[in-house]
């Protein structure tokens, strides 16, 4: 199945330390996704290795370098690195996170969250309309995991996103793990949150699983997004209704620890595929019977 069919492709994120698992496994997936800055920063080796995936499998371009967030202008030579590898890997679309990771002359080393306010979107969709001017491709922001609000935050996450999406035409890369940890955490429905997604938005979905941090200083136990552990089904129920409202290319599981559990890898795999089957079985059922009733 190729990026863009009529079901979402299902794949997991190119992690390096099990590429050979990967490459054993390659049946067992769609597409893959590629994070761009292993394409940049790290070894000869590694970069054949990811390039020599290219007509193999489809693969998705996924970014941690750009640093949206951070008050300075983007980084044009990284851009233009990045479009070169987007390009090389045949990738449909390129996503990055709507986040900072530095301030100017310091990494933060940690997806960190952005004031949900006028001003702040209006710097961030003119740096999403340079990075559309740079990469040659459709360009998709990521929602994050957050343990903190800006108290000067003026929107909801969706709201935020909407508006950004709407004034560039820019796509969303649905974490869906990420609003399962959000809700649970901040304490909002994640189902609203779905809802209030503009229609098409969704062209990108990532699954994870992770832990729960248990401790004297915080009030309640805190989800973590790891990406360690099994997809919890809470977050496949929301991947699911997702499915009924949106349609993705491609859905991602990330898995970031733990990598030599494949075959808790595989099962997922194959429970977001049931996931898919049963969406898509529903959405049949139902064109049927609107159908029966016109
Ligand atoms: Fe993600």
């Amino acid at each position: 199945m190729a990026i863009g069919g009529a079901a979402p492709a299902v794949g997991i994120g190119y992690r390096a330390a099990i590429d050979r698992w990967t490459r054993e496994s390659l049946h067992c997936f769609d597409a893959l996704e590629i994070t761009v800055d292993h394409c940049l920063a790290s070894s000869r080796t590694l970069r054949s290795a990811i390039f020599d995936l290219v007509g193999r499998i489809p693969l998705t371009a996924h970014g941690v370098g750009l640093s949206l967030g951070t008050d300075a202008p983007l980084d044009l030579a990284y851009l233009d690195r990045v479009a070169g590898v987007v390009e090389r890997l045949r990738a449909p679309a390129y996503s990055e996170h709507l986040a900072f990771t530095r301030v100017p002359g310091r990494e933060t080393a940690a997806l960190l969250p952005l004031p949900k306010t006028e001003e702040v979107a209006e710097s961030i969709i003119a740096k999403v309309r340079t990075v559309q001017s740079r990469v040659p491709v459709p360009f998709l922001l990521e929602n994050i995991t957050y343990v903190f609000e800006w108290p000067d935050s003026k929107m909801s996450d969706a709201e935020f996103l909407n508006l950004i999406c709407q004034e560039t035409g820019a796509g969303l890369l649905l974490d869906v793990e990420n609003v399962y940890l959000n809700a649970t955490n901040h304490g909002f429905d994640p189902y609203a949150f779905i809802d209030a997604l503009r229609p098409g938005l969704v062209k990108e979905v990532h699954m994870a699983g992770g832990v729960t941090i248990r401790d004297e200083s915080l009030a309640k136990p805190l989800l973590a997004d790891s990406h360690s552990h099994p997809v919890p089904d809470a977050a496949l129920d929301l991947l699911e209704y997702t499915l009924a409202r949106q349609t993705p290319s491609v859905i991602i599981l990330e898995r970031d620890d733990r990598l030599e559990a494949g075959d808790e890898i595989l099962d997922d795999v194959a429970r977001i595929r049931a996931r898919v089957a049963a969406a898509q079985s529903k959405d049949t059922h139902g064109e049927a019977l609107v159908g029966a009733a016109g």
